[in-house]
């Protein structure tokens, strides 16, 4: 897919309402041990961290679960996960820190700013009903031009996305990601990319450096 397209996304006032709209903390409690998505995908979200994120940073693994998908052959000086499920971020082996913090409810962050060196949102962005007030905050953490690497494919939990991703193509979400960063106010540089493998799951990702 070419991403090379004039596409502004207007969202109408119930763009972020979920058929799910009890707290995220029920649905996150039972640990999910799985992967969702498939190797492939994962080899490609790999790829992108090996890129774009230098040995020994400090980065944020935003919506984490038990697995980071870093290269597991680059050390980095420390990882920290932000997520719903403190068993799955347990089990992380790439974490060396991690906290329970739901962002639907606080969309504040809970670290000084300028601290990371990169941060990443894999296959999570879809759940966020104030991507924007996020997106505000990563740019608060992050130093200057740190990287900030946003992936999705076309899988999710249905019930928990919200209204606009579930009516918006593969394509179009890369756009409605890039809004949120414009309207974050805090990157530049902002590359869309289809980086799916030949077979099984697409791998599309939003880049971005903090200004
Ligand atoms: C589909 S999983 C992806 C997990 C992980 N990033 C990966 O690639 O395997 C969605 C993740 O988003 C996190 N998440 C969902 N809603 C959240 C919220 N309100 N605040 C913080 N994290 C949330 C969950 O903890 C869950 O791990």
């Amino acid at each position: 897919m070419e991403f090379n397209k004039t596409i502004k996304i207007e969202l109408t006032e119930d763009a972020f309402r979920r058929m799910d709209e009890t707290p995220d903390d029920q649905f996150y409690r039972i640990p999910r041990f799985t992967s969702h998505i498939d190797q492939g995908a994962i080899d490609a979200v790999t790829k992108l961290y090996r890129q774009y994120f230098l040995p020994n940073s400090h980065i944020l693994d935003l919506m984490s679960s038990w697995l980071s998908h870093l290269p597991e052959d680059i050390h980095y000086n420390h990882v920290v996960g932000l997520g719903m499920n403190e068993r799955e971020m347990a089990r992380n082996k790439q974490l060396d820190d991690w906290v329970v913090h739901d962002l639907n409810i606080n969309p504040r962050l809970p670290f000084i700013e300028n601290s990371f060196d990169a941060a990443a949102i894999c296959v999570s962005i879809d759940y966020l009903i104030d991507p924007v007030t996020v997106l505000k905050d990563v740019g608060r953490i992050l130093k200057q031009g740190a990287p900030i690497i946003i992936t999705y494919s076309n899988r999710y939990f249905e019930s928990k996305a919200t209204a606009a991703w579930l009516y918006l193509s593969d394509e179009q979400r890369a756009y409605l990601i890039r809004s949120f960063l414009v309207k974050a106010e805090c990157f530049d540089d902002i590359a869309l990319m289809d980086c799916s493998p030949k077979y099984g799951d697409p791998l599309y990702a939003v880049i971005a450096k903090a200004i």
